[in-house]
């Protein structure tokens, strides 16, 4: 497994725990030094003690060096990171290039070099050539490519037990080899039902990947675009998304109302593939997704002028307090958290902000040192004017309004994520105020 960041540590774990000798990779020491301490440098349920499970099992470790790689394994998983790029929305793919470059030379004996990674769709196809340039084995070092689906929160659970697998191949070998890796989930001993398998060629399997969180995203801020015209019509968007998640053809999931997406993959995957179109000269047929990231970041403006209506009409001399830094909750991942945004724009607008969250706070204060960030939910709401729910961690659910009414200046809140029971704020004298309902 190259590169040991949320997936690749994720994924080497699962497959030791599958019964595989897996060896973990990172160009960072100090990454592999920790995972083979058994130290997970993320937060994700139940994955910490899997990986000291499977280290005591001697199955799995870690090194950096990509020589004891490609000696040791037949099939390596590349897992590396496309961020998006600093110059633009495309997809920055210099550590999957580095994966090529770093391990061919080493590659002797015939192999199979299989991408996790969301890329653009196109770029196995190119590595592919590269790495059959750079291979001492030539074309017997061969690409196949295996998009992930796992979210945070629920990675485990995700690759033990995947909605579906695609395996994207070039060759009958290569899917042989990767039915025979996934054999644990495509053919199990007993209990579980198969996973659902679909084969297809290079370019499918990398589509397939960013047509999915195209959808999701999509999902997400067509519930949101409702929610903007409930706003002016005095319409209620909760009703009106569980009325529309009876009906078996839309579905209640990925349909929660609120400030939006954020995260390591939905922005930037649409942003990536919008750029990748452009290249491919398709540009219309992903022209959409520019309106769905138009409305995700609309919803995050729509809250910071609700706080400041809310709060009388500006923000100075205005206490805030902003419950969440995480883009979601049961994760420390604060990437393009919509929390953060608007808790940093709320800021720059002369409030006086207070951040927390239960797990993301040493990730947020690097990326926002402006704002401060406190120990409990009673600490933030301290002389608050507006209380802003933006990550609907569940220990939010169970804040007593009652209780927290003598900490602030002013009974105000706003529910950014439509999770909070209103009546029981309401009951306790706050003023409730959400997006999308009246
Ligand atoms: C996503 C995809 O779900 C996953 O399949 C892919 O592999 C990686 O990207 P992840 O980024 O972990 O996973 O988070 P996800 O649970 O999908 O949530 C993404 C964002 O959408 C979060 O900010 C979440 O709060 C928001 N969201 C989700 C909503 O606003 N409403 C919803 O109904 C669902």
């Amino acid at each position: 497994m190259i590169g040991t960041g949320y997936l690749g540590t994720t994924h080497a774990v699962c497959m030791a725990a599958l019964g595989f000798e897996t060896l973990g990779m990172d160009v960072d020491a100090e990454k592999a030094a920790s995972l083979s301490a058994g130290r997970l440098p993320f937060h994700e349920p139940g994955l910490e003690s899997l990986l000291r499970d499977q280290l005591a099992s001697g199955r799995l470790r870690f090194t950096t060096s990509y020589e004891e790689v490609a000696a040791f394994a037949e099939v390596h998983f590349s897992c590396v990171g496309t961020p998006q790029r600093t110059d633009g929305p495309g997809a920055d793919l210099r550590y999957t290039e580095a994966v090529v470059e770093g391990l061919g030379p080493h590659l002797s004996r015939p192999c199979l070099l299989v991408g996790k990674s969301t890329v653009p769709v196109g770029t196995a196809e190119r590595l592919a050539a590269r790495l059959a340039e750079l291979a001492p084995a030539g074309r017997d070092a061969e690409v196949a490519w295996n998009p992930e689906f796992l979210r945070e929160g629920f990675a485990v659970r995700d690759t033990l037990r995947p909605d579906r697998l695609v395996l994207g191949v070039a060759s009958d070998r290569a899917e042989r080899l990767l039915r025979e890796v996934y054999a644990p989930l495509l053919e199990p001993a007993d209990g579980p039902a198969a996973v659902p398998l679909v084969v297809t060629d290079l370019a499918t399997a990398e589509l397939v990947k960013v047509a999915a969180n195209s959808f999701l995203a999509t999902k997400i801020s067509f519930i949101n675009a409702m929610a903007e015209v409930c706003e002016v019509a005095g319409a209620d968007v909760q009703q009106l998304a569980e009325a529309l998640s009876y009906d078996p053809r839309i579905g209640g999931r990925f349909l929660r109302s609120g400030v939006g997406f954020g995260g390591g993959c939905l922005p930037k995957d649409i942003r990536a593939f919008m750029a990748r179109a452009e290249e491919l000269g398709v540009s219309p047929a992903v022209r959409f997704l520019r309106e769905v990231d138009e409305i995700n970041l609309r919803r995050r403006a729509a809250v910071v002028d609700l706080a400041r209506r809310f709060g009388g009409g500006t923000f100075h001399g205005r206490r805030i307090t902003v419950l969440g830094a995480a883009f979601k909750p049961d994760s420390d991942d604060v990437r393009d958290s919509p929390a953060l945004a608007v808790a940093e724009r709320i800021r720059q607008q002369g409030a006086e902000v207070t951040v927390y969250d239960p797990k993301a706070t040493d990730n947020a204060r690097k990326s926002f040192p402006a704002l401060a960030f406190a120990e409990s939910v009673t600490k933030a709401a301290c002389g608050a004017h507006v209380l802003l729910h933006l990550t609907e961690w569940p220990e939010f659910g169970d804040i007593d309004p009652v209780e927290l009414s003598g900490t602030v200046a002013r009974r105000r809140i706003i529910d950014g994520r439509n999770t909070l029971d209103a009546s029981r704020w309401r009951a306790a004298g706050w003023e409730f105020r959400a997006l999308g309902r009246p």
